[in-house]
């Protein structure tokens, strides 16, 4: 068999991971250098570089006056759960999941705070109908199901006048694509994500109306102290203003202060959600003609434009799931995409981050490997 000669071009940055992501173009360590390092975070050095993180996290996102923003530990994790352990058990709960991560939302409800939720899932590469939903219970889901490449389209289906909260972990979401703050109650992310910020903190983003919830409802489980945002019954303001529960990484903070900076000097959202448009299609026009790669979600509404995520149709392959780790290796040997393989449980494939830090060259670039790796992969079963 002929193979494919490798392509002439390579990706100039082959950071692919869905987290943490590549970092923003031309990152160096150099930009971290105005870092209020061995300070306290509650000097006034420290308390102005988070109350700023907050600030133009509202301005870019576009996110109402009226809601609060917080930092807090555990990164998207420990946002998602202390806004369920906080707020869960008032009403009704619709736990909603389509892949792993919202998989593991229902665990947490159903099995540590045994809750009589109606869980919705969807299988991988589907999306649940939010038309079935009842959002005057509250109701979890995740905006952009990372390891399955499926993602929300848009908030018409939840209802403005619904008596439930809705909880969004938005994480592989935020910056890269519209959210509609009227439809949302909670939304958490992490900073690794979209403007390849690192891991450690979370951000958490808290409607009127969960602010209400939190100051009227005392669940029936104790809260350790990291999930507290209430104190004698009153919200905590301190925590939304950048007086964080425990101590930060003021290092990852300044970190996430250069993205939020360069993410405001390219345009804002409206860029950032067409920087990642852009490298969704640069991968959605090469696989258009193939009959050996397809997006694994099977509505093109539902398709992420982040974390893409490819299965390979081609009959002739006998092990899928040998198959798709073996390319993934293949790319990752020759140096042109790191860490693409899908997530541990999601069906065998690809997974392309195509966020906003993400060059849409480099993504072009990318794909005439992915069809060299495979050319070369199946040529092994011959
Ligand atoms: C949808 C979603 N939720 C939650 C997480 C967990 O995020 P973290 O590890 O930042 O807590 C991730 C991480 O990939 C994710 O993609």
């Amino acid at each position: 068999m002929t193979l494919l000669p490798t392509p002439a071009a390579r990706p100039v940055n082959p950071r692919f991971s869905s987290g943490p992501c590549s970092k923003l173009p031309g990152y160096s360590l150099d930009m971290l250098a105005d870092a209020p390092l061995g300070r306290s975070h509650r000097a006034a050095v420290g308390k102005a570089k988070l109350k700023e993180a907050i600030e133009l996290t509202r301005t870019i996102l576009g996110v109402p006056a009226e809601y609060r923003i917080g930092i807090v530990p555990g990164s998207d994790t420990g946002a998602v759960e202390m806004a369920m352990w906080s707020l869960l058990g008032a009403r009704g709960v619709e736990m909603l999941a389509w892949e792993s991560f919202g998989e593991g939302w229902v665990t947490d409800v159903v099995k540590q705070l045994k809750l009589d939720a109606t869980v919705r899932k969807a299988p991988y590469g589907e999306i649940v109908d939010f038309a079935d939903v009842d959002f005057n219970k509250d109701v979890v889901f995740t905006w952009n199901g990372t390891t399955s490449g499926v993602r929300v389209p848009n908030g018409d289906k939840i209802p403005a006048d619904r008596d439930g909260l809705t909880i969004c972990d938005a994480t592989s979401a935020a910056f890269a694509m519209d959210l509609p703050w009227d439809k949302l109650d909670v939304t958490t992310f992490s900073w690794q994500k979209v403007l390849g910020g690192e891991g450690a903190h979370g951000i958490l983003i808290l409607s009127p109306r969960a602010v209400e919830r939190l100051e009227s409802y005392t669940p029936a489980w104790p809260l350790p102290k990291i999930f507290r945002m209430t104190k004698g019954g009153k919200l905590i303001e301190g925590i939304f203003v950048g007086e964080t529960i425990n101590t930060p990484s003021m290092l990852a903070v300044e970190d996430y202060l250069v993205a939020l900076k360069w993410a405001q000097g390219i345009g804002g959202l409206p860029a950032l959600v067409a920087r990642a448009e852009a490298n969704a299609k640069a991968v959605a026009d090469f696989i258009a003609d193939k009959d050996w790669i397809a997006n694994l979600a099977v509505a093109p509404e539902t398709a992420s434009t982040t974390s893409v995520c490819l299965k390979f149709t081609d009959p002739a392959i006998k092990d899928g799931a040998a198959f798709a780790k073996a390319v993934a290796k293949r790319l990752e040997k020759e140096g042109v995409a790191l860490d693409a393989g899908a997530y541990r449980d999601a069906p065998a494939g690809l997974r392309i981050w195509c966020g906003s830090t993400v060059e849409t060259a480099d993504v072009a670039a990318l794909m005439p490997w992915i069809e060299w790796a495979y050319r070369a992969e199946l040529a092994t079963q011959a």
